[in-house]
């Protein structure tokens, strides 16, 4: 089987469930359950045999020892995380406990476990590391994409966590030889994400009548990937991926965070009609820090493991908005926690 941290999370929990639907390898879904964590998302698998679940903290060496011990994977792929730049900046040492301190605990967990595997497991197992592309900090317009040889220079603390964390991966493969792999990928969006990121906070935020809170000038550039098609990034490298290496993974698809905005009030429109969304475009005060443009060059993984996006920004975006159309009750449901408190918090003091 496979362990996966972080799957009660928006990838991890698309992961879990594309996983079930394609493969018959049992999966152990490890997380601590945090605000950004809802376990109703993968209600539809908890009777399956082939699925368990462990509440655990991964900065608990003993628990993640116990439950490595007990489902012995022959891989684990890594998606817990503090994972939201605004929070980060709010707070930034919950991102350096479990971004860093509880990836260096995992790391440490898999590597005795992995120590312990006869000569041909060992050989087999594989640890990914589950990262993002703004450990590369800041595009201007006209610079070249993101490659796998760009320079670490991560501007939040919520990057320079993730840095962190990428750098104590790929140490574990010099200096121990453990076969990790590291992807960093672009913005992701699709069914399931927390509603404080920017797509999703704009389609509830507008179905709601609430205003849409650009930062800055909108101007800033993303590049976006739905998420199934990271998802399915990460088992190409699960399965073919050389030890040792990083993998850029991206969507081809950059847009500025106002054209973003505009094309939900559009699917909206189309998928809702009766109001003009747009009028509730708001300008709010910028983001401390806030990086220009991301954009990757995929091309390595395009070559080595024949992947590339399948879903376009258009018929990705209007499936990610007919979804939280659709599924009222799971945004209701993410919504009741510290949902409130958090968004005070972040919108009320900007201009
Ligand atoms: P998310 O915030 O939606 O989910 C994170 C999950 O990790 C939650 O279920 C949470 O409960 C769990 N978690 C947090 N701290 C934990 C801890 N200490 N112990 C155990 N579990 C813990 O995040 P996401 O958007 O699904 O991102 C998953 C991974 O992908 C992250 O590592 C993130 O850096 C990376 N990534 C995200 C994006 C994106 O656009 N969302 C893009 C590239 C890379
Ligand atoms: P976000 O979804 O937080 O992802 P990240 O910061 O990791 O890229 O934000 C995406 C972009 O949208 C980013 O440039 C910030 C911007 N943004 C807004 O303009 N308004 C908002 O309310 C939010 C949450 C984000």
């Amino acid at each position: 089987m496979i362990l996966v941290t972080g799957g009660c999370g928006f990838i991890g929990s698309n992961f879990v469930l594309d996983w079930l639907a394609q493969s018959s390898e049992s999966v152990v879904n490890v997380d601590a359950l945090t605000y950004a964590a809802n376990p109703a998302t993968l209600a539809s698998v908890a009777a399956d045999s082939r699925y368990a679940f462990e509440r655990a903290d991964i900065t608990d060496r003993a628990a993640i020892d116990a439950i490595i011990a007990k489902y012995q994977p022959r891989a684990i792929v890594h998606f817990a995380a503090e994972s939201h730049v605004d929070r980060s900046i709010h707070g930034p040492m919950d991102f350096v406990r479990t971004n860093m301190l509880g990836t260096a605990t995992l790391l440490e967990s898999a590597r005795a476990h992995w120590k312990s595997m006869s000569p041909e497991a060992a050989t087999s197992f594989r640890f990914v590391h589950v990262s993002t592309d703004e450990v590369f900090g800041s595009l201007g317009p006209t610079d070249p994409k993101f490659h796998e040889l760009s320079q670490y220079q991560p501007n939040s603390p919520y990057s320079a966590s993730k840095a962190g964390s990428d750098h104590l991966a790929r140490a574990y493969f010099h200096t121990y030889g453990m076969p990790v792999m590291v992807t960093n990928c672009s913005n992701n969006y699709g069914p399931r994400q927390f509603p404080e990121k920017l797509i999703p906070l704009m389609i509830v935020n507008a179905i709601a009548g609430k205003a849409l809170p650009i930062y800055g000038d909108g101007q800033q550039i993303r590049d976006w990937l739905y998420v199934s098609d990271h998802c399915s990034a990460i088992r190409r490298v699960l399965e073919s991926g050389r030890a040792g290496e990083m993998y850029l993974i991206g969507g081809d698809a950059e847009r500025a965070n106002l054209d973003v905005v505009h094309t939900i009030c559009a699917a909206l429109a189309k998928f809702r009609p009766g109001a003009d969304y747009t009028k509730q475009i708001t300008y709010v005060t910028d983001r401390p820090g806030h990086d220009r443009r991301y954009a990757i060059d995929f091309s390595k993984i395009e070559r080595e493991l024949g992947w590339r996006p399948s879903e376009s920004f258009t018929t990705g975006l209007e499936k990610t908005v007919r979804w939280y159309l659709d599924n009222d009750a799971w945004v209701k449901d993410v919504q009741s926690g510290d949902y409130k408190t958090w968004m005070e918090r972040n919108y009320g003091a900007r201009a």
